[in-house]
C-alpha cells in the first residue's frame, strides 16, 4: 500500500468549482471559505475553532494567551519534536514526561510524578497515532484539581473520539495539525480548538497583526482562502475517511495480534497502525527517538526508549492499493 493522502478524487470538481469562485470573486484571504472552514470544523468537533497557516501558530497563540512565558511546561518525550520546540521558542521551560507501553501517549503516572517534582503551569498531551491518550480523563482531572492548563496536541487525532468526546475538549485547548501526510490535510495549515471564548478571541486577533481591536500583539498567521475551500472538502469527507481506514483495519489487520489495543468506546481516526513487532512491509516508526535524546536531555525514560525501539507501523492509507 503506497502513500497516499487522504484526498478523495470524486472532490476535486467541488473543490475546483470553490477555486474558481475565489479567482472570480477576487478575494484570496479572509473570505467566506475560511469562515466556512471554520465553522464546520466548529460542528464536527463541537468547540470553537481558529484556522492558521501552520499547527506551530496555532500553538503560539494558545502559548502566548496563557502567559507560558518563563513558566514550566511538562511535555511527553514521545512526540515530534514541534511539541516541545515551540513551547521553548515561545520561553517555557520544558520537562520531559515518560509514556505508556500500551499508547504511546504522555504516562499518568510519570505525570503525577513530574508534577510534584516540578510544579509546572501547563501540560501537553498528544494523541499519538490517531487514538485518544488512554489516560486523558485521569490526566483531565488532575490538571484541573491542580489548577494546571491542559494543551492537548491532537496533530494525529482528526476523527478520534473517546465515550463520544472529541480531541481538545479534556484540556484548555486543541491544536490539529493540517500538514500534507496528515488524516486530512489542507497541504499546510492547523486548526486551534478551544471552549475558552477569550482564547478563541486572542488567537483570531493574535494571527492577523492584533486586527480588528490593537489590543494584542500578532503577526500573519492566516490561512489562505484556497487552503479553507479545501478543508471545507475535507472536513465533509472526514468521516468517510475515518470509516474507510477502521474498516480496513478489521478486514485485514487481525493478523497483527501483537497491535495497539484500544479500550472500549474509544474511535481511532486511524492515522497510524500501530504494532509491537518487527513487520516485513512496514512504513517506518511514529518516531524513531524520543525528544529527551533529541535534544539532549538527561530525564531517564525507559518507556519512552521502549516505545521507540519496539513499534513499527502497517502501512493504512485512504483508499490506497
Ligand atoms: C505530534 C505533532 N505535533 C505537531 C506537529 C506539527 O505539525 P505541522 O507539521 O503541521 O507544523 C506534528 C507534525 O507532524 C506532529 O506530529
Amino acid at each position: 500500500m503506497k502513500f497516499k493522502i487522504g484526498f478523495d478524487q470524486n472532490d476535486k470538481k467541488k473543490l475546483f468549482k470553490y477555486w474558481d469562485e475565489i479567482i472570480q470573486n477576487n478575494i484570496w484571504s479572509e473570505g467566506k471559505f475560511t469562515k466556512e472552514f471554520e465553522e464546520k470544523w466548529s460542528v464536527h468537533n463541537e468547540l470553537s475553532t481558529v484556522s492558521f497557516s501552520s499547527w506551530a501558530g496555532a500553538a503560539e497563540a494558545v502559548l502566548k494567551f496563557y502567559n507560558l512565558e518563563n513558566k514550566k511546561i511538562l511535555c511527553p518525550s514521545n512526540t515530534f519534536q514541534a511539541t516541545p520546540m515551540i513551547s521553548k521558542l515561545n520561553g517555557s521551560i520544558v520537562k520531559f514526561v515518560d509514556c505508556n507501553k500500551e499508547d504511546l501517549c504522555i504516562s499518568y503516572k510519570d505525570l503525577v510524578l513530574k508534577v510534584k517534582k516540578y510544579k509546572p503551569k501547563a501540560v501537553w498531551v498528544v494523541h499519538i497515532g490517531g487514538h485518544i491518550s488512554f489516560d486523558i480523563e485521569k490526566i483531565s482531572k488532575f490538571c484541573k484539581d491542580n489548577n494546571i492548563l491542559l494543551i492537548e496536541d491532537c496533530a494525529h487525532a482528526h476523527g478520534a473520539s473517546f465515550k463520544g468526546k472529541k480531541p481538545g475538549s479534556w484540556g484548555d485547548a486543541g491544536i490539529y495539525s493540517l500538514y500534507a501526510t496528515k488524516t486530512i490535510s489542507t497541504g499546510e495549515g492547523g486548526l486551534l480548538v478551544s471552549k475558552n471564548l477569550n482564547l478563541i478571541e486572542f488567537a483570531k486577533s493574535f494571527k492577523n497583526y492584533g486586527k480588528p481591536k490593537n489590543i494584542v500583539p500578532g503577526r500573519n498567521l492566516r490561512m489562505s482562502e484556497f487552503s479553507a475551500a479545501l478543508g471545507c472538502i475535507q472536513v465533509e469527507r472526514l468521516k468517510d475517511i475515518v470509516e474507510w481506514k477502521n474498516n480496513y483495519v478489521e478486514k485485514h489487520m487481525s493478523k497483527y495480534t501483537n497491535n495497539l489495543i484500544l479500550p472500549n468506546g474509544m474511535i481511532s481516526g486511524r492515522y497510524k497502525f500501530i504494532v509491537f513487532e518487527k513487520i516485513e512491509k512496514s512504513v517506518g516508526k511514529v518516531y524513531e527517538k524520543g525528544c529527551h535524546k533529541l535534544f539532549r536531555d538527561k530525564e531517564e525514560l525507559p518507556n519512552t526508549d521502549w516505545v521507540n525501539k519496539n513499534h513499527w507501523c502497517v502501512p493504512l492509507f485512504y483508499k490506497g492499493d
